[in-house]
Parts: C-alpha cells; structure tokens; sequence
C-alpha cells in the first residue's frame, strides 16, 4: 500500500490532540491541518444564518458557500481560523458551538465535503515535499487511512474535563467542573455513536493514554514512533519521508 508522509491524530475531546498535533508539527517543519476547526466553523455559521443543524440538505448547501482556510499563528502561536476570510479563532471554541458541533458533524453530507477538502488540503502540502499533521476523529480511518503514522490519544474522563475547565477558565468562561464534563461526556458519546465514521482507534494506529503525562512527553514519543517508522523500514534503511 502507497504509504503518505503523515501523521494522524485522533481521540476523543480533551485528549491533547490539537496542543500536540500543533507542537509536534512544529518540531518536524510539517503542516498542520485541525479538522475539527472546520467542523467548528461550519457550526459557527449555521448558528450565525439561523440554519437548523439537523437540516443536512441546508448544511450542506450552506457549506457550498463556505471557505474556511488557515492562517499564519496568533499571539498564542495557534494558527488562526478564517471563515470566509473572518478571523474566528476564538469563536468557533465557545460552548455554544461545542454545544452543536457533533449535530453537524453527524451528517453524511457534510462530512463528505469536509473530507474531500481536509485530503486535497494534506495532498497538496505532501506533493510539495512537506510533511503533514493532521488531527481529528476519523483521519486514521477515514481522511488519510495511507499515513505512515497513526496515533490514538487517550486520557481518562476526568482528566480531559479538568483539562477543559482550565481551558474555559483562561478565556473567562465560568461553567461548573461537573457541566464541563457532562458536555464532554455528551459530545464524545455522540461522535462514537455517530454512523457515519464514528470516533474509534485505527487497526494499525499506536494507542497512547495521556493521563499525567505532561504535552513534551507525549511529543517526544510521537517523535520516537515517526523515527523509528523513518530508519526501520526497508532493512534498516532510510525510507523517503
Ligand atoms: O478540540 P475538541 O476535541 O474539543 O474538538 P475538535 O477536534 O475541535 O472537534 C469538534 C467536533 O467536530 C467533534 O466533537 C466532532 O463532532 C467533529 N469532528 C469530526 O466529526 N471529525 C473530525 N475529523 C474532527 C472533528
Ligand atoms: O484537541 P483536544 O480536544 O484533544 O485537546 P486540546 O484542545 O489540545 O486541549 C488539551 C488541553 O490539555 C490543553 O490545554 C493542553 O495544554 C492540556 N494538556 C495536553 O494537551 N496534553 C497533556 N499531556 C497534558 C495537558
């Protein structure tokens, strides 16, 4: 099987994905795609438009009419969002699009189109010779099933609503710890549910569970994984990465 020079990245909410899959890109000169920004910016609009999120015929004509793009990284050194154009970094994170998100999500057309984009997105960095990361839910399974790394991030419940809470807290945002994860509980039930590509781990992805370890450990072993992909292969020598 023709393997591409990526690195997928799923789990469920909470798990670190993004933080790590953003440093790690970072430490290998790759490029990052966040495909739940996407998702998350498709929401933001339908909520904006008044679009019902279980109208999957509107969603997806709504979505026809929608560029959602990446720039270069913010003050936080997060790269910023742009939804036709318009920086919606901060906004697309808020409760009331995490609230619907996973409702837009669930829609088989929608997920076709952001798929078909979030592949032409890494097939175009990789035939430039760049290296790409990708994270989300189905990016092993479903957007680049050839990547030549697979890893699933894991950490308990209750770590990955502390980690929320602290999230929320640092934007002024003031839910109870219980609220922050009944809705991360919510959100990771419906997108393991879910029919069309569900949250699950990868035949051949690498399982790591992030409870107590700190996002530089993490990185390293997923270095470690992309390096010994890199010089094990082919007895023992260097493949093309
Ligand atoms: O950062 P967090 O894990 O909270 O969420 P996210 O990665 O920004 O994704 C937000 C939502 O988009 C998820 O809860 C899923 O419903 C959906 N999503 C998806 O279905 N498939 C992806 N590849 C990425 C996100
Ligand atoms: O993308 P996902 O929802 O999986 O997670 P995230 O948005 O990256 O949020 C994870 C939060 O936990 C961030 O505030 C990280 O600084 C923190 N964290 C982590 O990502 N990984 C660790 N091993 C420890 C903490």
């Amino acid at each position: 099987k023709r393997r591409l020079n990526a690195i997928a990245i799923d789990g469920p909410a909470g798990a670190g994905k993004s933080t790590v899959a953003r440093r790690l890109a970072e430490r290998l000169g790759a490029y990052y795609v966040d495909t739940g920004a996407m998702y998350r910016a498709l929401t933001l609009k339908a909520l904006e438009r008044g679009v019902p999120v279980d109208d999957e015929a509107a969603l997806v004509a709504l979505l026809g009419e929608t560029v959602v793009a990446f720039g270069g990284p913010n003050a936080e050194g997060v790269p910023t969002v742009l939804l036709d154009e318009r920086d919606v970094t901060q906004e697309i994170r808020s409760p009331r699009v995490s609230g619907s998100v996973s409702a837009v999500a669930r829609h088989p057309g929608v997920r076709a189109e952001l798929v078909r984009r979030q592949r032409q997105l890494a097939l175009h960095y990789l035939s430039a010779g760049r290296m790409v990361v990708m994270d989300g839910r189905d990016i092993g399974t479903v957007v680049l099933p050839e990547a030549r790394v697979k890893v699933f991030l894991t950490a308990s419940l209750d770590e990955r609503a502390r980690r929320r809470h602290e999230e929320l807290a640092r934007r002024g945002e003031r839910p109870t710890y219980g609220e922050t994860l009944e809705r991360l509980r919510e959100r990771d039930r419906k997108d393991a549910e879910r029919e069309v590509a569900p949250l699950r781990k990868a035949e051949d992805a690498v399982e790591i569970d992030t409870t107590g370890k700190s996002v530089d450990e993490v990185v390293e072993a997923i270095v470690r994984l992309v390096e010994e992909r890199l010089f094990n292969s082919v007895q023992g020598r260097k493949e093309e990465f």
